[in-house]
C-alpha cells in the first residue's frame, strides 16, 4: 500500500518468501524508491529464483545482497550509499559475499560505482536484469561485473514475477517502462531510458493468472501510464516509423484499461502514474463505465503556477490541468485525486508558491506526496537554470503545502463519513489487531473490527461513522 507521504529517511524493504526447496543459495534483495522497484524486484527474484536462489531477510545469511536504488532525490541516494557501507564489515567477514546495486542509481553512476565504492561487486541498470544470471558468472569468478545498458524494446514481458512481501491480495501489474517527457528537474528519463509499452496479451494473461491466484485488485504500473501506446513493440518515439497497420490497430491505455476491465471483471484495478499532459477523456470514461475500476486518480502537478510547469516543462497550464480534474469530476461521480508537488523549483517566487497552495484548495486532492526541489546532475534543470532557493524558504513553504493538504485530507475524509463504502480487506490493522484495514474505491484507508467469517480479501460493506485526518473509521453492515 502507498504511503500516504513518502518518506525518504525510511529503510528500503527486504522480502523474503518460499520459494524452490532444492535452492540452496541465498538472496537478501532490499528495494527503495517508487512502485515501479519494486515491481522490478519481483522480476529479478524470478530471475534469481531459477539460478538457485531463495530470498532471505537476513543480510548476515545471504551469498548475495542486491539493492535496487532510487535516484530521484539525494537524499534517496544518501540513504542508499549509508546501507551500502553498513554491508562493509559483512564482506570482511565473509569473503564470497556478493554485493550489488540494481536501478536507477546504477544507472546514473555506472562505472563511478565500482571505482569509488570498493563494496559492490555488481552493477545493474533497470534493463538490464536478464543479464544477471552471466553477470553474477562474473562475480563468481572473482571479477567486477556491469551491464547499465539501456533499452528501447525490454518489458520483461514473458517474466512471470515472484510476488514478494505481498498480502496475496493486491498487486502491481507493469505496463510502461521508461519516460519520454523530460521534466527539466526528473533524472527518470536518463536512468530508466525510452518509454515502451508492453504487450496487452502478456499484461492481460498476467491479470488473469492473478486473479486465478486468488488476487482482489491489481495497479496498472508505468512512469506514464496514459502515454501507453502498443503498437506491436519498440520505443513510443518510433510510433512514426511502424507501419500502416501497426498504427491503425494500435492500443492506447483507455483500450489496454477497458481490456482489462473485461477480462477480469471481479478484480479491482487502479494505476499509477498519470502524467496531466497525456491523461485523455477516454480513460474518464472508461473508469465511469467499469465498476471494477476505482474512481480514484493519481494526478501529479508539481505547482499551481504557470511560470514554473513552464520551466518544469510539464507542458500544459494550471487551467488546463483544472479543466481535466473538472472533466474527470463530471465523468465520474465520486472521484477523487492525489497529487504530488515540488516546493522550491528553480527561481519559485512566494506569488509563485501561494498559487500552488490555492490550486490545491481548487482541486481538493485527498492525499499528497510533497518534496522539497532536490537539484539531480545531468537534469536540464540542473544544467540551465539555478537551484536558488535557500534551503530554510523551501522547508518554510513545504510545511505549509504539507499543513494545507492536512487540512484538505481530513476534510475529504469527513465527506466519507456518514455513509457505507466497499472495502477491500487488505490486512490487519496496525494499531489493533482486532481490526482490518482495508481501502475504498477512492483509495482512502479504511479501519474497521474484524468480525468471524471475515477474511483476507473479502470485499465488504462498511458504515463509515468517523475519521482521523487519514483514515476512516467504520464497522461492517
Ligand atoms: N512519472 C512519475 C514520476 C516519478 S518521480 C510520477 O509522476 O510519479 C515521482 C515524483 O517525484 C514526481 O512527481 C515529483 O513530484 C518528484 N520529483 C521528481 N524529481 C524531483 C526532484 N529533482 N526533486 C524533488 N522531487 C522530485
Ligand atoms: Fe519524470 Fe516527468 Fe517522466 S516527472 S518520470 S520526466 S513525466
Amino acid at each position: 500500500m502507498q504511503e500516504k507521504y513518502i518518506d525518504e529517511t525510511k529503510q528500503g524493504e527486504a522480502f523474503a518468501i518460499a520459494e524452490k526447496p532444492q535452492n540452496s543459495k541465498k538472496l537478501f534483495l532490499e528495494s527503495y524508491g517508487c512502485q515501479m522497484n519494486f515491481s522490478d524486484s519481483e522480476i529479478v527474484a524470478s530471475i534469481l529464483n531459477e539460478q538457485g536462489y531463495n530470498t532471505t531477510l537476513l543480510p548476515e545469511e545471504a551469498d548475495l545482497i542486491l539493492l535496487n536504488t532510487c535516484s530521484i532525490r539525494e537524499k534517496a541516494e544518501q540513504t542508499v550509499r549509508m546501507r551500502l557501507s553498513q554491508f562493509k564489515n559483512l564482506k570482511k567477514e565473509k569473503p564470497n559475499l556478493t554485493v550489488g546495486v540494481l536501478g536507477c542509481m546504477a544507472e546514473r553512476l555506472k562505472t563511478k560505482f565500482l571505482e569509488e565504492e570498493h563494496l559492490v561487486d555488481l552493477v545493474v541498470g533497470p534493463d538490464a536484469y536478464r543479464d544477471l544470471p552471466n553477470l553474477l558468472k562474473e562475480t563468481e569468478g572473482g571479477r567486477d561485473a556491469i551491464n547499465v545498458i539501456l533499452s528501447k524494446e525490454e518489458t520483461y514481458a514473458d517474466i512471470s514475477p515472484v510476488r514478494l512481501g505481498g498480502n496475496g491480495v493486491t498487486a502491481f501489474v507493469t505496463i510502461t517502462r521508461g519516460c519520454d517527457n523530460m521534466c527539466t528537474f526528473c533524472v527518470v528519463p536518463f536512468t530508466r531510458g525510452r518509454e515502451r509499452s508492453r504487450d496487452p496479451h502478456s499484461i492481460i494473461e498476467e491479470c488473469k493468472e492473478l486473479w486465478t491466484n486468488g488476487y482482489k485488485e491489481i495497479t496498472l504500473l508505468g512512469q506514464n501510464v496514459d502515454s501507453y501506446l502498443w503498437f506491436g513493440g519498440g520505443a513510443k518515439k518510433d510510433f512514426k516509423k511502424a507501419t500502416e497497420i501497426q498504427q491503425l490497430t494500435a492500443i492506447n491505455f483507455a483500450q489496454l484499461m477497458e481490456m482489462v476491465a473485461v477480462a477480469v471483471p471481479e478484480m479491482r484495478i487502479r494505476f499509477s502514474t498519470s502524467n496531466p499532459h497525456d491523461m485523455s477523456t477516454e480513460v474518464f470514461k472508461v473508469m465511469a463505465k467499469y465498476d471494477n475500476i476505482c474512481k480514484y486518480v493519481h494526478l501529479p502537478v508539481q505547482s499551481g503556477s504557470d511560470r514554473m510547469l513552464e520551466k518544469m516543462n510539464r507542458q500544459h497550464t494550471r487551467a488546463e490541468y483544472l479543466a481535466l480534474i473538472n472533466k474527470a469530476k463530471e465523468l465520474i461521480p465520486e472521484v477523487s485525486f492525489s497529487q504530488d508537488m515540488i516546493i522550491g523549483f528553480c527561481g519559485e517566487t512566494e506569488e509563485d508558491h501561494q498559487l500552488t497552495l490555492s490550486l490545491m484548495r481548487e482541486v481538493e486532492y485527498d492525499y499528497g506526496y510533497m518534496f522539497a526541489y532536490s537539484e539531480r546532475p545531468g537534469t536540464p534543470a540542473e544544467k540551465k537554470m539555478e537551484d536558488d532557493i535557500p534551503a530554510d524558504v523551501k522547508q518554510r513553504r513545504l510545511a505549509e503545502v504539507i499543513a494545507l493538504q492536512g487540512e484538505l485530507s481530513r476534510k475529504r475524509m469527513q465527506g466519507y463519513v456518514g455513509r457505507n463504502h466497499e472495502i477491500l480487506i487488505e490486512g490487519t490493522s496496525k494499531k489493533n489487531p482486532n481490526q482490518w484495514k482495508g481501502r475504498n474505491s477512492q483509495n482512502a484507508v479504511c479501519v474497521f473490527d474484524k468480525l468471524e467469517g471475515q477474511k483476507l480479501g473479502d470485499i465488504v460493506t462498511v458504515f463509515v461513522h468517523g475519521n482521523t485526518q487519514g483514515t476512516l473509521l467504520g464497522e461492517t453492515v
